[in-house]
């Protein structure tokens, strides 16, 4: 079975979601780690509660990124894992990653790529007055929320409410990544 580490630096539900998914073999995959870089983050107890482990790797204890990321690599490394799935995880997947794990490195976006990028997309949204935003679930490359899309689905916005809005987001957030993931597990089954 593919072996998928869960990337995350708050609250974990779509992180969640997929390991549930995992759980009533909905996704046929395995999850033998949740990597946070937050160590306090909310995720940490879910990973505890749904029996997965987690580890945390603080960017803070190591001079640059690729020496982050390279302690990161070894851990994935001993668990074999074959998949990174970024579910809010807050920061930019650097060369030592993305070179390790080409094309096997996926996000989770709060708006249709390539609208609303980076930071707070559901407060761009709403700002920019869009009546309309979604999910984007994309493979990752060096840029911010830049990487080839695998599937969208729309969202409305919920004018001027951010609270419904973001809910929103999150319900269609928990079963596109499912489907996203479960696509990408049947086209690489059906690989030659
Ligand atoms: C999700 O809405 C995800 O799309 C977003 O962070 C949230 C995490 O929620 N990711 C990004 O904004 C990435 N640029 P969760 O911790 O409950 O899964």
């Amino acid at each position: 079975k593919p072996r998928i580490a869960v990337f995350a630096s708050g609250s974990g539900s779509n992180f969640e979601a997929i390991a549930e998914a995992v759980r009533t073999g909905e996704l046929d995959a395995e999850i033998p780690i949740l990597l946070t870089d937050k160590p306090l983050a909310a995720v940490i107890t879910r990973a505890e509660r749904l029996g997965i482990p987690a580890a945390a790797v603080n960017p803070k204890a190591f001079p640059d990124k690729a020496a982050y990321e390279q302690t990161i690599l070894a851990r994935l490394r001993d668990e074999e894992i074959d998949w990174i799935i970024l579910a809010g995880y807050m920061r930019l997947i650097g060369p030592t990653l993305l070179e390790a794990y080409p094309n096997r490195i996926v996000n989770i976006h709060p708006s249709l790529l390539p609208a609303f990028p980076g930071k707070d997309a559901v407060g761009q949204a709403l700002n920019a007055g869009a009546e309309t935003t979604g999910v984007t679930v994309h493979f990752v490359d060096e840029g911010m929320d830049t990487g080839p899309v695998i599937l969208q689905r729309e969202v409305p916005v919920v004018p001027g409410n951010r609270e419904l809005t973001e809910a929103a987001i999150h319900e269609v957030e928990h079963v596109l990544y499912k489907e996203a993931l479960q696509k990408l597990l049947a086209e690489e089954q059906t690989r030659v």
